[in-house]
């Protein structure tokens, strides 16, 4: 028997998609294995680990624990969206200039947290930006040239010149 399946229409990274998708389906397995879209990376699979944050409606959720057909109708960024034409974003600029991509693995669901906060919070400072990546974990870095980019991308005074 074929499983239950649902027409979903939503904005991905600027674009309207309109696809069908099995009612079962995850948002993560959409997006990487439907759409392509090796960005957004599974870890955990559960939640734990915030390698699969994408952004709902601005939001940042972990695409593993959203169901494909929960995207209808949203306006959906995936890390592939940061990128103008002219190339990376400031934020991505940061995280490369203050090291804070090593494996790289969890660099996706952090930038995608880092901008949820940027968009509500222009300026945070060190508690709120500890809140917000506080679902991404990273066992590289130890967050501090995390902390250091997002703090620089910000424009606040980080102690360094502003690209
Ligand atoms: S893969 Fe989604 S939180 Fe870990
Ligand atoms: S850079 Fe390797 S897990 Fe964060």
């Amino acid at each position: 028997m074929d499983q239950h399946r649902v027409t979903i229409t939503f904005t991905l990274n600027g674009k309207s998609v309109t696809m069908d998708v099995p009612g079962a389906m995850n948002a993560l397995t959409l997006i990487r294995e439907r759409l392509k879209l090796k960005g957004t990376k599974e870890g955990c699979g559960i939640g734990e680990c915030g390698a699969c944050t994408i952004l709902v409606e601005g939001r940042a959720v972990n695409a593993c624990l959203m169901l494909a057909a929960q995207l209808d109708g949203r306006d959906v960024q995936t890390v592939e969206g940061l990128a103008h034409e002219e190339g990376l974003s400031l934020l991505q600029e940061s995280f490369v200039k203050h090291h804070a991509v090593q494996c790289g693995f969890c660099t996706p669901g952090l930038l995608m947290s880092a901008k949820a906060l940027l968009a509500e919070n222009p300026c945070p400072d060190k508690a709120a930006i500890a809140q917000a990546i506080s679902g991404n974990i990273c066992r590289c870095t130890g967050y501090q040239q995390i902390f250091d980019s997002i703090r620089h991308a910000t424009g606040a005074p980080t102690g360094e010149e502003k690209t």
